[in-house]
């Protein structure tokens, strides 16, 4: 069959490394794809939110499957566009897709159905917000309503920063349209802890999980990224939390959005913190993570494209979703600057040095390829990722691939992973 991925960052390439390992596909095309995902499908310049030519290119090349990796064209409603042309799509449709694209629908559903979250408040007016921020107990969180290529989110430590954020957000629109609502919610403390699941309207099957390091710096500190490394599985998410979270959380949310008349069928990311009161939903996205992907996708042993039509079918019961039985760590280089501002252009070597029949992966992100070579092209370059073993083993091996590659304004956290050293 015909694949078609739509987008073109690191978690794009790990779908695409995934869907080559399927039996099924003979054609893989990523529009619009980047350097490291060229040496697995053929790359067409169309950018995820021209959904006229999408939808153009899929009929015209007789596409299969088109899979829609991003939030911003899912939100948009790609995958209705796709499925009017009478062509079959992999991810949620516009109005189950708003589980992501807005906090505060996600926020009233869980409120609504009884699905553990933070206490909140929703606002459409900055005068309301400060009024209510008078009488709040600090630290607060406040949150942009719509995507903001996550950094919608502030955690404000006293009156002074919430009411610059309340400006930030509602009156300077730093955020866009997203910042037209905002969501006032409760401050938690826990670890984090990401679970990514396959749903196909009624049943769910959950992926390994992970975790994510939003922060720019070691230890913590920074800005907020879209992500600086990950590690699967999270030695924290046990046996006894599962439970609880199957008990809780994960089929509710299906039924809810089932309920809804908002049937959701694509990926469902739980986001959750692990509070002494149990596990709370701190946010939901409708696509895999990324870096989230690089760490699990890579584990992933049942064939994705089978996961995938089995969700569009919804026979997802009758799918044994599988992963090995070991570790993954990813470092994610970046150039000097991310997320603020930073130089591009800068020839990356030692790309070659990965074989992935030995456990070693190079996703890309931003980079470009030019006569010269291939070059950075964005503020998240590269995603070095090692399996191993253990997650010891799999942190020691990716950060030893670290070195394999060079390029002027190289920049990575040392820390990822370091965690798991607390959970021993
Ligand atoms: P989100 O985009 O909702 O995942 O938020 C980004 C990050 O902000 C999360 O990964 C958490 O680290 C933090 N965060 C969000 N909501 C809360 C909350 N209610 N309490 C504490 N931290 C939060
Ligand atoms: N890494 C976090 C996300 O993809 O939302």
């Amino acid at each position: 069959m015909k694949v078609l991925i739509v987008g073109g960052g690191g978690r794009e390439h790990a779908i695409a490394e995934a869907v080559s390992r399927s039996a099924s596909v003979d054609k893989l095309y990523c529009a619009p794809g980047n350097a490291g995902i060229e040496k697995l499908a053929e790359c067409v310049p169309i950018t995820p939110m021209e959904f006229d030519k999408i939808v153009a290119f899929a009929k015209e090349k007789e596409i299969d499957l088109t899979i829609v990796g991003m939030d911003d064209p899912l939100v948009g409603g790609l995958v209705d566009e796709l499925e009017k042309a009478g062509l079959r799509a992999f991810g949620p449709r516009k109005n189950a897709a708003i589980l992501e694209g807005s906090k505060a629908f996600s926020k009233d559903l869980m409120k609504k159905y009884g699905i553990p979250t933070a206490a909140y408040e929703t606002f459409d007016s900055a005068a309301k917000a400060l009024e209510y921020l008078e009488t709040a107990k600090f630290p607060i969180v406040l949150k942009a309503d719509g995507l903001a290529l996550g950094k919608g989110v502030l955690i404000c430590q006293n009156l002074e920063e919430a009411k610059d954020g309340v400006k930030e957000i509602m009156e300077d629109k730093k955020f866009g349209s997203a910042g037209n609502h905002l969501v006032i919610e409760e401050f938690m403390t826990g670890r984090e802890v990401s679970v990514l699941s396959y749903c196909d309207g009624s049943h769910i099957k959950l992926m390994t999980s992970a975790q994510d390091h939003k922060r720019a710096g070691d230890g913590d500190t920074g800005l907020n990224t879209g992500g600086m490394g990950t590690f699967s599985p999270s030695p924290f998410y046990t046996a006894e939390i599962d439970s609880k979270c199957k008990e809780t959380i994960f089929q509710k949310t299906v039924d809810a959005m089932k309920a809804e008349g908002r049937e959701f069928k694509g990926i469902i990311y739980f986001g959750l913190m692990l509070t002494q009161d149990g596990p709370k939903v701190l946010e939901y996205n409708a696509r895999f993570g990324d870096p989230e992907a690089q760490v699990i996708l890579p584990r992933q042993k049942t064939d994705i494209i089978d996961v995938m039509n089995a969700c569009i079918d919804g026979t997802l019961d009758k799918i044994e979703l599988e992963f090995e039985d070991n570790a993954a760590v990813c470092v994610v280089l970046a150039s000097d600057g991310y997320p603020v501002s930073y130089e591009k252009g800068k020839l990356i070597k030692g790309l070659d040095k990965f074989d992935e029949a030995d456990g070693y992966y190079c996703f890309h992100a931003g980079t470009k390829k030019t006569d010269d070579g291939i070059v950075t092209n964005g503020g998240r370059v590269l995603g070095v990722t090692a399996k191993g073993k253990t997650l010891k083993e799999a942190r020691e091996q990716a950060y030893k691939a670290t070195e394999w590659i060079q390029f002027d304004n190289k920049y990575m956290r040392h820390d990822i992973g370091k965690a798991i050293d607390d959970a021993e």
